[in-house]
């Protein structure tokens, strides 16, 4: 049971007492665009605080550091979380995110602060340094209380890192953080820490010139997608999003062994070819992303998929369950048999054949991702339709040939 594999290791973010009275109180809630132009980040009376990022960073001394987070996880919960989850499996709810009005052009990136973008955007262009850089530093100045402002980085760091994962599937080894804020010589001047790999985390030993090395495996093997769907001549999102669903349906063995490091990650997913859904979802998105398709992630507390933006519309795209088990037995790479469209550009009045409809299903019912019970994400408004392809974009599937996929599959050995 895929369904069950999933559940036990992710996040189930309240407890359900807490849970049941949000439950009630927010159940889904309407926010108009303008929530993008406020700044959540400075609504403390005492701080008028601001990240400034072209001051010279003091050298941090142990003797400076004034607070010193836990590993925050994003992606890799801890055991206490999944038994709660696990405790929980039973619990019908609803969702509990704010849904934006403004579909169009969607990311969860608007909707964070000012000074939560200047975090997000030195986070991502860190990453992308050639070797990335593990561990981010910047300033704040205008901190008149510290212990107010630690709290409102705590949740701010949980929104940026959030919004940075689920909008970068290639920053495969971001899946938890640890935040340090250090006092300067300066007054109201802090430098923060955002360290990318802390102690215990996952990728923990890896060095950048690992990650780095890992990461061009995943473009190469991106590439060989890419040049597959140009030497079908596929020209329309619909048929390009079809191939790459197919591939990664062919491609993937799904596998929960966690053994494997990769089994949560766009390498499991594009060069292991095992992994869970959190790979089919982020190689998916990867891809997607290199046209220019917006894709984003979806997750609930049991499981993670994309939602798909078609001519200013979204539909949801579930490339894990398009993989089933067949028998209680995942299909090992190169096999097709088992492919489904099911959860195809599908709208949340979707009925399967089983007669259940998709905004039914408990394992699609969204969650905020990350840590605290707090703080909720907002993500676009899903259509009650499928989508509907047009004769053009029909015409395109006939061009695409899945029979090569098998054979490369066969080329590869497979421990
Ligand atoms: C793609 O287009 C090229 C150039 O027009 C053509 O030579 C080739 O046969 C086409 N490939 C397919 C699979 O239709
Ligand atoms: C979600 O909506 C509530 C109520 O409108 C609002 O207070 C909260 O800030 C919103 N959260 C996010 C992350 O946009
Ligand atoms: C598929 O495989 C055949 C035989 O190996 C090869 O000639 C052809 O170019 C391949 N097509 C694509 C689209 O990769």
């Amino acid at each position: 049971m895929k369904l069950l594999y999933c559940q036990r290791f992710l996040l189930y973010i309240l407890l359900i007492s807490e849970y049941k009275l949000i439950k009630f109180v927010y159940s889904i809630q309407f926010n108009n665009s303008s929530l993008s132009d406020q700044n959540f980040g400075n609504n403390l009376k005492e701080n008028n605080v601001e990240i400034i990022l072209d001051e010279v960073f003091d050298d941090e001394n142990d003797d400076y550091m004034i607070y010193n987070s836990e590993n925050i996880p994003i992606k890799f919960w801890d055991e206490e979380k999944k038994e709660k989850l696990k405790s929980n499996e039973d619990e019908s709810i609803d969702d509990i995110v704010n849904i934006s009005s403004t579909s169009s052009g969607f990311r969860f990136y608007n909707f964070l602060s000012v000074d939560e973008k200047k975090i997000y955007d030195t986070i991502l262009s860190a990453s992308y340094e050639s070797p990335p850089d593990v561990n981010v530093k910047m300033t704040v100045k205008g901190v008149s209380d510290i212990d107010a402002y630690i709290e409102e980085i705590s949740v701010s760091a949980e929104k940026v890192f959030t919004a940075l994962v689920y909008e970068n599937p290639l920053l495969w080894w971001i899946g938890s953080y640890q935040v340090s804020i250090y006092k300067t010589s300066k007054e109201k001047r802090y430098n923060l820490i955002f360290i990318i790999l802390p102690e215990n985390s996952i990728f923990e030993n890896y060095s950048p010139a690992e990650i780095e090395s890992l990461t061009n495996e995943v473009i190469n093997e991106k590439n060989n997608i890419m040049d597959q769907i140009s030497s079908f001549n596929l020209t329309t999102d619909y048929a390009i999003m079809r191939y790459v669903h197919d591939y990664l349906i062919i491609k993937i063995q799904y596998n929960l062994d966690e053994n494997l490091k990769h089994i949560r990650t766009i390498y499991g997913a594009l060069v292991d070819n095992e992994c869970v859904c959190e790979g089919y979802s982020e190689a998916f998105q990867y891809i997607l992303h290199q046209y220019g398709i917006n894709c984003i992630i979806a997750r609930s507390s049991t499981h993670e998929w994309n939602f798909v933006e078609m001519n200013g519309k979204w539909y949801i795209v579930d490339v894990t369950y398009d993989d089933p088990m067949i028998n209680g037995e995942s299909l090992l790479p190169g096999y097709a048999s088992n492919l489904k469209t099911q959860f195809f550009l599908i709208g949340t009045d979707h009925k399967f054949s089983n007669g259940e409809k998709y905004s039914d299903k408990k394992d699609h019912v969204l969650v905020y991702s990350a840590y605290s019970e707090e703080v909720m994400v907002t993500y676009p408004e899903i259509e009650t339709s499928d989508y509907i392809p047009n004769e053009f974009e029909l015409q395109e599937l006939k061009l695409i040939d899945i029979s090569n996929i098998s054979i490369e599959c066969m080329n590869k050995i497979y421990i």
